[in-house]
Parts: structure tokens; C-alpha cells; sequence
């Protein structure tokens, strides 16, 4: 939406992809706390947000607004924001543009939506997940478009996510109706299922933007299901292509290397670029891919990704990921921090599963540059 929000993609926690439905407000509260003593909010995380399963299974009888659950959220939902907010945070919730959420636990919003825009306002929620089951066949666009509509009558900024799972393309309508807009269904702690999502997500770079950006759905670092390389991948690819960072583990028992990932400020950097351009693949052959991702002030983030079995030697050029012509460049890799210098030769030896980013800038440095200088990645 071009209202100003979300220019950058939005980044934060979401305690779906840990919890489902087993969540209350205690571990809300810690996930504030810890953005705040473990640095992830001065990384930049900021939406502390809940998922499904939040409310009681009735609306109010004579308001028809929703009711917290009576055991998982007894303190109410505004509660929980204002402590969100006393941290310096946002808070976000979800519900569905359907007669239930997809748990069926709760109702959903469609019908009521003018209600439930009003009383997520007077909650001070700063976020909505806004997903698709039990939609009754009512079409999507109209769905979400009408809260949209509501959302903006409350007059409170309110960051919108259409969570359709990439069902009716709404990367071709959503940059009018929220924010960011789910391109798949629902990723899983699996590496299989996370190379699958980065290959449907990866060609819908041309439809992002500051305030519109494709959502190949929540992180999973740090659940246990996947390699640190594999979490690095993850993590570095959804940089690349400009997606929301939503964390989706428990930060209460993550692991220091995985939470590491989490805090790197160059990949973030890559993220959080202002001139939100989504990475564009370059190549793709035989499993070994090339992106390149400009960003504001002129450095190219090149990676170079390694989805097969065995360790590769993967190569582009600086002239080819957009750089302009000069004698030499600056290479700096983002997750070892080692610089190189490249007369034009941006490559490495990438380990399976694993993916090399380099910030590149074009710069010469005054000496002479001869071809090949770099030896970066995986030394054999
Ligand atoms: C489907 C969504 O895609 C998930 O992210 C999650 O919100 C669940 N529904 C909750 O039921």
C-alpha cells in the first residue's frame, strides 16, 4: 500500500511456526523481553506478533466484538500491546478473512469486519495477519479489500499481511490492498520445503517494492530441523529477496549459532536496503544460483547458492550483477566478513546447501588488479 508503511519489509516474531496453536501471553511478554536483552531489537526486529488461536471461541454476545481466551490471554489483548509498546516494540495479530481461522478455534473477521478493524485499533495492534481459510467462496480480492477499507476508517496505521498462500496471484493486485502478500503456502522446518518456497517466490521479484513486498512466509532458523548452513541459506536468500524477517523460533531456547544468524547486520542490512529492490536471479544451472540485489548508494549484494550435493565453484561477473565498468571492485563477504579485491571475477567454492554472499562495491583501489584474485568460500 503506498501509505508510507512497511518501506522496508517488516521484521519481527511470530510464534506460529514454534507454538501453532499452543500459545499465550507469558511467552508474548518473553519474546519482548528478549528482543530487547539479546539485541534483536536494535537489529532492527520489531513486531512482536501473535497468531491464530488467540481468542475465545465466541464473539460477545450483545458487541459481537472478539474476547480474548479466558486461560491463553487473561490479562486481554491491550495489556499485551501496552507492554509490547513499553519495550519499544510493535504488536501484531492475526485472523482470517473467513467465518473461522484456519485452527477453527475462533471466528474469523469477513462479515465483520468494521468491528474487528475498530477493535484491533482500540487494542493498538500495529499489524494484522490477515489469512484465508473457511472464506465461504467470497472472492479474495473483494475479502481483502474490505479490510483494508476498515482498517484505514480506524485511522491507526496498521501494517496489513494478506496471508492467501499465493492462491489468486496477489502479487498482481495486492500493492493496492496491504503491505506484503503471502506467494506460497505454509513453509515447514525442512530444508526441501524452504529451497521449494525460495524457487515459487524467487521470479516475483519485479512486483516488489517499499511497501509492497512478496511474503515467502515466517523463518524457521533455529527450530532444529535444518543444518546451520541450511539456516543460513534460508536466512540469507530471504534477505536477498527483500522478504519479511519474522522469527519463528523460541528465542527462550535458541541456540547462540542460530540466534547469531538471526543478528547478522550486513545480511539484515541486505534486507532492510531502502531502495527495496528485490534480488533477480541471474542463473540457475544444474542447481548452482546466481542473485543479485542492488541497493542504495550503488553496492550489488551478489549470492552465489549451492543447492546440490557436492561443493561447486559457482561465478559471475560484477558487469553482470549491474556494477558499473571500473578497474577493480570490493568484495566483502558478509557472513565470514572477509574483504577481497576483484579486477571483475565475483566467485567462490560453495559448500552443499550452503550460499555465499558478497557485498560489492565498485571501487578502485589504486593497485593493479589481475584476474582471478578471488579465492573466497570454502578453502579446498
Ligand atoms: C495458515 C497460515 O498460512 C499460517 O501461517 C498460520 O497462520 C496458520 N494458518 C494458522 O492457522
Amino acid at each position: 500500500l503506498p501509505d508510507g508503511l512497511a518501506l522496508t519489509p517488516p521484521m519481527g516474531f511470530n510464534n506460529w511456526n514454534t507454538t501453532g496453536c499452543d500459545i499465550d501471553e507469558k511467552m508474548i511478554r518473553d519474546m519482548a523481553d528478549i528482543f530487547v536483552r539479546d539485541g534483536l531489537r536494535d537489529a532492527g526486529y520489531q513486531y512482536v506478533n501473535v497468531d491464530d488461536c488467540w481468542a475465545a471461541p465466541e464473539r460477545d454476545p450483545v458487541t459481537k466484538r472478539y474476547l480474548p481466551h479466558p486461560t491463553r490471554f487473561p490479562s486481554g489483548i491491550k495489556a499485551l500491546a501496552d507492554y509490547v509498546h513499553a519495550r519499544g516494540l510493535k504488536f501484531g495479530i492475526y485472523t482470517s478473512a473467513g467465518t473461522l481461522t484456519c485452527a477453527k478455534t475462533m471466528p474469523g473477521s469477513l462479515g465483520f469486519e468494521e468491528i474487528d478493524a475498530q477493535t484491533f485499533a482500540d487494542w493498538g495492534v500495529d499489524y494484522l495477519k490477515y489469512d484465508n481459510c473457511n472464506n465461504q467462496g467470497v472472492d479474495a480480492k473483494l475479502r481483502y479489500t474490505t479490510m483494508r477499507d476498515a482498517l484505514k476508517k480506524t485511522g491507526r496505521p496498521i501494517v496489513y499481511s494478506l496471508c492467501e498462500w499465493g492462491e489468486n496471484k496477489p502479487w498482481e493486485w495486492g500493492a493496492d490492498v496491504g503491505h506484503l502478500w503471502r506467494t506460497t503456502g505454509d513453509i515447514n522446518d525442512t530444508w526441501s520445503k524452504t529451497v521449494d518456497i525460495f524457487k515459487r517466490n524467487a521470479p516475483l521479484a519485479r512486483y516488489a517494492g517499499p511497501g509492497r513486498w512478496n511474503d515467502p512466509d515466517m523463518l524457521e532458523v533455529g527450530n532444529g530441523g535444518m543444518t546451520t548452513t541450511e539456516y543460513r541459506s534460508h536466512f540469507g536468500l530471504w534477505a536477498m529477496m527483500a522478504a519479511p524477517l519474522l522469527i519463528g523460533a523460541d528465542l527462550r531456547e535458541i541456540s547462540r549459532e542460530h540466534l547469531d544468524i538471526l543478528r547478522n547486520r550486513e545480511v539484515i542490512a541486505i534486507d532492510q536496503d531502502k531502495l527495496g529492490v528485490q534480488a533477480r536471479v541471474l542463473s540457475s544451472e544444474n542447481g548452482l544460483w546466481v542473485l543479485a540485489k542492488p541497493l542504495a548508494g550503488g553496492d550489488v549484494a551478489v549470492a552465489l547458492f549451492n543447492e546440490t550435493e557436492a561443493n561447486a565453484r559457482i561465478s559471475t561477473t560484477a558487469r553482470a550483477a549491474g556494477l558499473p565498468q571500473r578497474p577493480g571492485y570490493q568484495l566483502r563477504d558478509v557472513w565470514t566478513g572477509r574483504n577481497y579485491q576483484s579486477a571483475g571475477v565475483i566467485s567462490a567454492v560453495v559448500a552443499p546447501h550452503a550460499t555465499t554472499i558478497f557485498r560489492v562495491k565498485a571501487d578502485a583501489l589504486g593497485w593493479p588488479l589481475r584476474e582471478p584474485l578471488v579465492s573466497a568460500g570454502l578453502e579446498l
